[in-house]
């Protein structure tokens, strides 16, 4: 039986992910700052990210994904009914990327919501995703994550401890109505705004008098993220395996019963940390943050993706997702594949 829900909830109907060409290795990194690629893959298990190398919106890089995820669906582009979009890094300020992507693909008229919740932005929509079909407001809905962090990283010793992190990914969900007790059977999701400066961008802001961003802001680095990175770990070490606990017990379900958790690729030691306070042994556990970083919303269905791929996913597999990340924000969703 499943969990929260009154009526079905969503079922993944087909995953996609889309990720730009260029690599970019730990040891291209050290032609701008100070860093090793041994710094790196021991704090970080990172060994190469993807940036874009021309003007490409997180909109434009969805697309691909959304095609692929459709086609896994076996589902025609008309069959979307309202775009969710997860993203730190909107095409522009606004309108939202969902409305951008909405004209790429051609849909004019359906609705498109931006979702900002950061690297727990992808379960948020996941959360709206699931109410809405479980509402019966709409049975086909396209839930997207992407970010273009390249852009927006401070290649300078300074930003070194963020830069090496982030990578540029999309990735996307066909969400329909769930049949034979599969899809998502529980979500909990959390936030707390005390630590919202931990991990942000301060700038451009629409609160600064006379303007949301001066010369000055940029003179002083204030448009790229800055993170208490070891405030981010201990929070996420300790929050994802409270919110994972959470969300098995609202579903039903037992950490025993579990085949595999997809977590956000945030670092592959706070993976580990959590794996190891769950219990989980590695072949649970699935990881892709060595060749592609940290994707923020996007990393939950690139893993989804490449976990299908590697046929670590199989139908009936009860599934663990979770995330922490920016506001602080976390959630973790049981998924019946
Ligand atoms: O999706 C959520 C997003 N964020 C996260 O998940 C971040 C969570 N936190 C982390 O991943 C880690 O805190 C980092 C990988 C960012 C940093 O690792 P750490 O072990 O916490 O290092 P630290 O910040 O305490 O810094 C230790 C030293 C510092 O040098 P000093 O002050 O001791 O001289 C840093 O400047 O390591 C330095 N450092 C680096 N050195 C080489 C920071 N980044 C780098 C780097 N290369 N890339």
């Amino acid at each position: 039986m499943g969990g929260d829900r009154a009526q079905p909830g969503a079922m993944i109907l087909g995953v996609g992910g889309n990720l730009p060409a260029r690599v970019v290795t730990n040891q291209d990194l050290t032609q701008w700052m100070e860093t090793s690629d041994a710094w790196i893959v021991e704090r970080t298990g990172i060994r190469a990210r993807r940036w874009i190398s021309e003007d490409t919106g997180a909109s434009e890089l969805a697309v691909p994904a959304v095609k692929q995820a459709l086609e896994r669906a076996s589902a025609r582009l008309e069959d979307v009914e309202c775009i969710i979009f997860a993203t730190l890094s909107p095409d522009h300020h606004f309108p939202g990327s969902g409305c951008f992507l909405q004209q790429h693909l051609g849909l004019p008229g359906i609705p498109a919501l931006d979702v900002r919740n950061q690297c727990s932005g992808f379960l948020y929509g996941l959360s709206i995703a699931d109410a809405w079909i479980r509402l019966g407001q709409y049975r086909r809905v396209l839930l997207v994550g992407a970010e273009i962090h390249s852009t927006g990283l401070d290649l300078s010793t300074a930003g070194r401890d963020v830069t090496c992190l982030f990578g540029d990914g999309a990735g996307a969900l066909l969400l329909g109505p769930s049949e034979a007790g599969r899809g998502v059977l529980a979500t909990r999701l959390h936030a707390d705004g005390r630590y919202a400066k931990s991990l942000w961008i301060e700038a451009p802001n629409s609160r600064a008098v006379p303007a949301r961003l001066t010369h000055a802001m940029l003179d002083e680095g204030k448009h790229f993220t800055r993170m208490n990175g070891r405030h981010v770990f201990t929070m996420a070490v300790s929050r994802m395996p409270e919110v994972i606990h959470e969300a098995l017990s609202a579903s039903g379900h037992e950490l025993s019963e579990l085949a595999l958790f997809v977590p956000h690729q945030a670092n592959q030691r706070i993976t580990e940390a959590v794996a190891a306070q769950l219990g989980l042994p590695e072949e649970k556990v699935f990881s892709n943050i060595e060749t592609i970083g940290n994707t923020t919303a996007a990393s939950i269905p690139l893993a989804l993706r490449d976990a299908e791929d590697q046929g670590r996913l199989k139908r009936g597999d009860l599934v663990v997702l979770a995330s922490f990340g920016a506001g602080f924000t976390w959630a973790a969703s049981v998924v019946r594949w």
